[in-house]
This record gives C-alpha cells, sequence and structure tokens, in this order.
C-alpha cells in the first residue's frame, strides 16, 4: 500500500499541473498585440475626440512595448543576416504602425473625424503586411 502512495502523490501534482500551451500562443508579443488590438477597438469607430484621442495614446503605448520584443518566426531563424534584416524590418513597420497612431491622436484632437476613417484604413493595412510578414500562420 504505501508503494502506491508516491505514485498516486505524483499522479496527482500531473494532473494540477496547468495544460501546456500551443507554441504559438501567449507569446509576449501576442499579449502585446492583444492590447494594441483593444485600443484599436477603441478608436475605429469612435466619434468623440477626447475619447478617441486616449483610446490613440494606449494604442500607441502598446506598440512601443512590442518594438522591443522579437517575433517567434523570427526568433527561430539562425544568427546572421537575415535575421537582422528581419529584426530590422519588423521595428520599422512597428515604427510606422506608432506614427499612425500618433497621427490618429492629432486627428481626433483636431476633430477631424474623414482624416481618422483613413488612418484607420492605414492601420488595417499595417496591420495585414505584418501579419504577413512576421506570423507564422494567419490568425486574425
Ligand atoms: C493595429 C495593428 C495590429 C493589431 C491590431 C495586431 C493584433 C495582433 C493580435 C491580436 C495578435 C495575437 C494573435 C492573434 O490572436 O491573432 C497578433 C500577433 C502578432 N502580430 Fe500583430 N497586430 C497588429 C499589427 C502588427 C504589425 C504591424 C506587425 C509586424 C510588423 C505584427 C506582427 C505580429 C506577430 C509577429 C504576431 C505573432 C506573435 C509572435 O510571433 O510572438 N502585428 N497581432
Amino acid at each position: 500500500m504505501k508503494k502506491l502512495i508516491f505514485p498516486a502523490l505524483l499522479l496527482a501534482s500531473a494532473l494540477m499541473l496547468p495544460t501546456p500551451l500551443r507554441a504559438d500562443e501567449d507569446t509576449p508579443l501576442a499579449k502585446e498585440m492583444e492590447k494594441v488590438d483593444e485600443a484599436f477597438k477603441g478608436f475605429r469607430r469612435e466619434t468623440d475626440p477626447v475619447k478617441g484621442a486616449k483610446a490613440a495614446r494606449e494604442a500607441q503605448d502598446a506598440v512601443l512595448k512590442t518594438v522591443a520584443l522579437v517575433p517567434a518566426m523570427i526568433e527561430k531563424m539562425p544568427a546572421g543576416e537575415a535575421k537582422d534584416k528581419a529584426i530590422a524590418a519588423y521595428r520599422t513597420q512597428m515604427g510606422q504602425l506608432f506614427v499612425i497612431f500618433c497621427e490618429v491622436e492629432s486627428a481626433f484632437i483636431a476633430k477631424d473625424l474623414p482624416a481618422v476613417t483613413k488612418l484607420v484604413e492605414s492601420v488595417k493595412g499595417s496591420k495585414k503586411k505584418g501579419h504577413d510578414e512576421f506570423m507564422e500562420e494567419e490568425e486574425e
């Protein structure tokens, strides 16, 4: 009977472990992207300039955090010129997205809703381009 206690305890603790995550799920970058997504949803149909400008600032903050991270797809590449090039291209696109979010904030402050609508379209374009280039599989 005693012999069974240890395996029983092992089994019990194994059952308490969290389910392993899918390899492409819940990376620090994906978590920050979720925040970008939330902030984007917060302004894409917003007509109140104060609320819109606030959401645009939240989007800026979230994008700044993504710049310091490296997409899983690039992380897996062997060290070398191709990897350095991919990281630089990724950061460039994120920097451009940051600028777009600053322009969205300015457009809300200026109460220029047609300008916001145009910028929302370019955000969608940046998202598609970024995901096509740097995401392993399309998960939108
Ligand atoms: C407003 C624009 C964007 C939004 C709302 C957005 C949203 C998201 C979301 C929600 C995820 C998590 C995966 C999912 O559930 O689909 C994700 C992942 C990802 N996004 Fe974006 N994204 C945007 C722009 C970009 C840009 C410009 C790039 C690249 C320059 C990019 C690169 C990635 C990558 C590489 C992942 C996978 C995470 C990883 O590799 O660790 N995204 N994005």
